[in-house]
């Protein structure tokens, strides 16, 4: 039996890298998937590859107008939404020192607000998923090694990162009375299109860059989209009933450290 089999989920951020190999594995695994994305032109090319359990439309993740069509959206094409997962994100390396307002506005409204405003946009419809049906409905997010570790020039996103891991805490604790578990997915650093935007902070050259993340991962190779991918299946799956309030490293042990 497909371990999503007749579930509706929506992935924000499912047009590219870590979202898109979600959208993926969700649709093999039996799913109904919304791909949740600013980028229409990506969106649509990656619901066609995906075939009739693939779906998309057009979303900013920080404007409530843009989250509440997304519900309506998924509502009108498949009845309910019984997994949210929270993916999408932007990346930032850069001093304190010449951190602007602009930089805080959009790293924060994206990896911070623009989750929790999805957040409450889809509750009501989780809600109801989860009062029919005994497995409940499953909130998650893509948090970062960063959720979880400091890292010089980075404050911005890991802060917005941290918060995510707050966001977790407290509504898995806050949702729990009604059957709907939250949890967070903290990947290492994975080559997709956002890699090169945190490669600088390790050294100007790509290759010696993607040296030094994979030596700093006790598996010794960065993770794949699909690693992530995998994680996020289970955690939407039955089979985490028991999971909730939880922060995974996909890291290849570097937590460990
Ligand atoms: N790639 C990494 O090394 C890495 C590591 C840890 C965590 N993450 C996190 O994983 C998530 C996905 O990153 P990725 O590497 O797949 O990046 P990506 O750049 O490949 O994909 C990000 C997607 O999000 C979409 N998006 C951006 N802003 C949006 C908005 N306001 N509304 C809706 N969609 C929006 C983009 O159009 C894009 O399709 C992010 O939250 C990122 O912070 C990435």
């Amino acid at each position: 039996m497909a371990r999503l089999a007749e579930k509706v989920a929506i992935i924000t951020g499912g047009a590219s890298g870590l979202g898109a190999a979600t959208a993926q594995r969700f649709v093999e695994e039996g799913c109904r998937v919304m791909i949740a994305d600013l980028n229409a032109e990506t969106a649509a090319s990656v619901s066609k590859k995906l075939g009739d359990n693939c779906s998309w439309c057009c979303v900013d993740h920080r404007d409530r107008n843009s989250a509440a069509t997304m519900i309506e959206s998924t509502i009108s094409r498949w009845g309910r939404v019984d997994i949210l997962y929270n993916n999408a994100g932007v990346p930032f390396a850069g001093s304190i020192e010449t951190v602007t307002d602009e930089v805080l506005d959009r790293v924060f409204g994206n990896n911070l607000l623009g989750p929790y405003r999805m957040t409450q946009a889809a509750l009501p419809a989780l809600k109801e998923s989860a009062q029919r049906n005994s497995d409940g409905a499953v909130i998650l997010f893509t948090g970062s090694l960063q959720a979880l570790k400091g890292r010089p020039n980075f404050t911005p996103y890991t802060a917005s990162k941290h918060g995510i891991i707050g966001l977790v805490k407290g509504l898995a604790l806050e949702l729990a009375p009604h059957n709907i578990r939250v949890n967070a997915i903290c990947p290492a650093a994975t080559d997709t299109p956002m890699l090169k935007h945190f490669l600088p902070g390790m050294s100007k050259d790509i290759n010696v860059a993607k040296k030094r993340f994979r030596e700093s991962i006790p598996l010794g190779r960065l993770p794949e989209p699909t690693d992530t991918a995998n994680a996020a299946v289970f955690l939407a799956s039955p089979e985490a009933g028991m999971i909730t309030g939880i922060a995974l490293p996909v890291d290849g042990g570097a937590t460990a450290y």
